[in-house]
């Protein structure tokens, strides 16, 4: 039985994570600040697929938070087996728009969560020679794309560069970029979606899937949908002008206040 720790776990695509691994047989750590959502998550996977499911109540824009899950992914006797960085959120508006404080609290989560919680993970597979960690990034690292395109940027980048650290240690890190998903993301974000078209969107379960795959096929970069993984290699070709014109209006334009 393999253990797997899952940040933003409550939700869309962390959410179908879960469904997925505990329908694996995977026993869970279930990581997000609502306890009465995690705690309901927990007794509908563990009924539904008889794995130990635990509850972590952290904010993942804090010390505290950032610290309780460390500690709980060093752990030697009851070891993580799988780490899914993929709590996150958007801001709403371009920049400026959005409160500095906002930004921070981004760049909090996004990275240094990401950051430290890799690093007690794989400082704990490395030892025990095997073990994956799965950095949720976007489609929008390769976009300008404000605070949130940069952040995601520096997920991949990271993840790449740290893979390629640890290669031969057994430890396998893997940057997920997913293209526009349905979940709850863009209504916590207040960010109207109607100007995205239908064949934009992704189910999360299907690109849990896909990720899956492309981890045991040793990826370090994973865009699981062929239609973005068309769009990412156009990007290449388009200006970077007219691409930033394009990227920075798609999605982000305020739902109602
Ligand atoms: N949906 C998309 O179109 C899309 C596209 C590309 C990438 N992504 C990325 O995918 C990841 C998951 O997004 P999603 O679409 O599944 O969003 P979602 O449905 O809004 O779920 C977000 C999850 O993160 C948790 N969370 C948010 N802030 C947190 C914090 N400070 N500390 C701990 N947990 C926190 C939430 O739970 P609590 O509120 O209970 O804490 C929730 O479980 C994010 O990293 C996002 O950037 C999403």
């Amino acid at each position: 039985m393999t253990t797997a720790l899952i940040t933003g776990a409550t939700a869309g695509i962390g959410a179908a994570f879960a469904r997925r691994l505990a329908a694996e047989g995977h026993d869970l750590v279930l990581v997000a600040r609502d306890v009465k959502r995690l705690r309901e998550q927990a007794t509908e996977l563990h009924d539904r697929h008889g794995i130990e499911a635990e509850v972590l109540v952290a904010d993942l824009s804090g010390d505290e938070g950032i610290e309780a899950v460390a500690a709980r992914l060093g752990e030697r006797r009851d070891p993580v087996d799988l780490l899914v960085n993929n709590a996150g959120f958007g801001n709403k508006g371009r920049f400026l728009d959005v409160p500095m404080a906002d930004e921070l609290r981004m760049l909090r989560v996004h990275c240094e969560a990401v950051l430290r919680l890799t690093a007690a993970a794989a400082e704990a597979m490395r030892e025990r020679g095997r073990g994956d960690v799965v950095n949720v990034a976007s489609v929008a690292a390769f976009v300008p794309r404000g605070t949130y395109g940069a952040s995601k940027a520096w997920v991949v980048q990271f993840t790449q560069g740290a893979a390629r650290d640890l290669a031969g240690s057994g430890v396998r890190l893997m940057a997920l970029c997913p293209g526009f998903v349905r979940t709850e993301f863009h209504e916590r974000a207040g960010m109207g979606t109607d100007s995205i078209p239908n064949w934009m969107w992704l189910d999360a379960d299907k690109l849990v899937s896909a990720a899956l795959a492309d981890l045991a096929r040793g990826k370090s970069l994973s865009i699981p949908d062929p239609r973005y993984k068309a769009l990412m290699g156009a990007t290449k070709l388009v200006p970077r002008g007219m691409l930033g014109g394009l990227s920075s209006v798609t999605g982000r334009k305020y739902g109602p206040r």
